[in-house]
């Protein structure tokens, strides 16, 4: 049991990637709190992941739907030793044709959510000398990608913000480290147009998409003591399809 009676809030785990994490750190021995916008989704996901899991609807877009969470999570576990910010939505469109509501809201949730979520629960984490915080970056992120301006640009931020954090929260206990998908087998990816994907999948050296079981294995090493020295570091977990 490498996560044996750990808290954990993974922000997005009703669907895709972070349910898939919270499955794994329950595995482990975690309590987990699924964070969710989607009401229906989050309810069936506690239900179905069994006693060690809890959902707390959550937008994290909205500061005071996220100072709710973390007095949730406080008021019934007494503490949060990890933050997984997973929750992350795309709006994808050509530069000369994206809004400026797609642009918004894409950093309402991927960029101002992570920052919401993290401020909120470090001051628990302070306090108690220690914590694991990993947050969700992306390929596109790190390479760009047609279609997405707004999703590379909160991507990339995601990687500033992991390196500053690990500057500044390190001396206080907490480990501060990022994953980097590549195209992964969710409903996120379901979206595109499938010529597109075809090319992704095409050009991975190990020939196929990611599992959200992929991503979630390295969410819990960053979430373990084994990464105890892993710091401000973004891993790639993306069958290299670019290096
Ligand atoms: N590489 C090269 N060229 C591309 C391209 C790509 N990835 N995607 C589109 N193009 C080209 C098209 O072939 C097309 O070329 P022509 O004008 O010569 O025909 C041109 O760009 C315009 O494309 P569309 O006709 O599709 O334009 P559109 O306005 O109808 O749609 C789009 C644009 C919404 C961006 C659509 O192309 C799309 O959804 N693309 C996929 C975007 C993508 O990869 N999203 C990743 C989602 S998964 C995720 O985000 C997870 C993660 O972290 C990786
Ligand atoms: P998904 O779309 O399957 O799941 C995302 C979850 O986030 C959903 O349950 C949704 O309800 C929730 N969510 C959306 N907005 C929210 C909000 N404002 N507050 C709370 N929850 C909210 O997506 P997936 O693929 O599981 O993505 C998880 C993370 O991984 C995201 O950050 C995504 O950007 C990232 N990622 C995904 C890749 C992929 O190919 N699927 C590749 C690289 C990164």
């Amino acid at each position: 049991m490498r996560l044996s009676n750990k808290v954990a809030i993974i922000t997005g785990a009703a669907n895709g990637i972070g349910y898939a994490a919270a499955e794994r750190f329950i595995e482990e021995g975690a309590h987990v709190f699924i964070a969710d916008f989607d009401e229906k989704a989050g309810a069936q996901a506690a239900n179905k992941l069994g006693n060690q899991a809890y959902f707390v609807q959550t937008n994290v877009a909205d500061r005071e739907s996220v100072k709710s969470l973390v007095a949730t999570v406080v008021g019934q576990a007494g503490r949060i030793d990890i933050l997984v910010n997973n929750a992350g939505i795309t709006r994808d469109a050509m530069l000369i044709k994206m809004t400026e509501e797609q642009f918004q809201q894409v950093l309402d949730v991927n960029l101002s959510g992570v920052f919401h979520c993290t401020q909120e629960v470090i001051p628990h984490m302070i306090a108690a000398g220690h914590g694991k915080i990993i947050n969700t970056s992306s390929v596109s992120g790190i390479y760009g990608n047609v279609g997405q301006t707004n999703y590379a640009a909160t991507k990339a931020a995601i990687i500033g913000m992991t390196k500053t954090w690990a500057k500044e929260l390190g001396r206080k206990g907490i480990n501060v480290n990022a994953v980097a998908p590549g195209f992964t087998e969710t409903e996120m990816v379901k979206k595109m147009p499938e010529k597109i994907l075809e090319q992704m999948r095409s050009i991975v050296p190990l020939q196929r998409l990611g599992t959200p079981r992929d991503i979630a294995n390295a969410y819990l090493f960053l979430a373990s003591d084994e990464a105890s020295y892993v710091h401000g570091h973004t891993l790639h977990v993306d069958g290299a399809i670019m290096m």
